[in-house]
């Protein structure tokens, strides 16, 4: 059962994940930290960033491995994921670029990307993995199916995923049709687990994630499974529990 804490006042929400973030930090300098992208995380990255520059923490030893990446996005594209990393953290931070991994979704071989993050991600055991959650229950890219993949792999998105996520671009015609992604397998791995939901439109999904059936129609569902979840929400995203 995943620790669900509700916090009332939307101000301190980003206050009390970065709280957590830090702390590990704090106390294992060499960290490996799984991130995430999306609009949830950015008060998080905005919060630690403060505390940096307060000299109370430093990511000098930090690894950090994301979770996903669009496909054929140029890296330096305003939209894709490694921009949203460096403009929202790493370029805030004492983090060396180089021990900061992202998927290359502009791989020509995109299988091959997904090989080459797996082994990198076997050499190293996330100790905290950040997670936001779609509308329709996806973590990572990892969308709902009537199967999983443990395994970083190329999907497809869904047509409501790219809605979503069309607020980053000019138009939805402008939103990969394909991703990289790590696998469900890959997240379960990670020693803590902390989810991130704000927002009265995920108040239906988070609560039938985490007292619903195990599903994979319902990937989030499956951190049921894993024995060191956090689940952080705001008060209209947890007002069903
Ligand atoms: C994208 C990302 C997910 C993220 C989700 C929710 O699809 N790949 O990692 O959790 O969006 O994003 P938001 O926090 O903006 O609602």
């Amino acid at each position: 059962m995943a620790n669900v804490i509700k916090v009332t006042h939307e101000e301190d929400f980003h206050k009390v994940a970065a709280h957590i973030v830090a702390s590990l930090v704090q106390t294992s300098p060499r960290a490996v930290l799984g991130l995430a992208t999306g609009g949830t995380p950015v008060g998080l990255y905005r919060e630690l960033i403060q505390i940096h520059k307060q000299g109370l923490v430093s990511f000098a030893k930090v690894k950090s491995y994301n979770l996903d990446e669009y496909a054929g996005l140029p890296t330096d594209h305003p939209a894709s994921y490694r921009t949203f990393m460096n403009e929202h953290l790493f370029n805030h931070i004492d983090i060396n670029l180089e021990n900061t991994h992202v998927p290359d979704g502009q791989a020509t071989d995109l299988d091959a990307e997904c090989r080459l993050y797996d082994e990198m991600l076997s050499e190293a055991v996330i100790d905290l993995q950040v997670l936001g959650i779609g509308h329709n229950g996806h973590i990572g890219f990892n969308e709902p199916d009537d199967s999983l993949n443990p395994a970083t792999h190329v999907v497809t998105l869904l047509e409501q995923t790219r809605e979503a996520n069309s607020r980053y671009f000019d138009s939805i015609d402008e939103v990969p049709a394909q991703a990289i992604t790590m696998g469900v397998g890959s997240i379960m791995k990670a020693r803590q687990i902390l989810l991130l939901v704000r927002g009265a439109d995920k108040a239906e999904i988070i609560h039938r994630a985490v007292t619903g059936p195990i599903t994979t129609q319902c990937p989030a569902s499956l951190l049921q499974l894993h024995s060191n979840v956090t689940v952080l929400l705001d008060a209209e995203a947890g007002r069903l529990f």
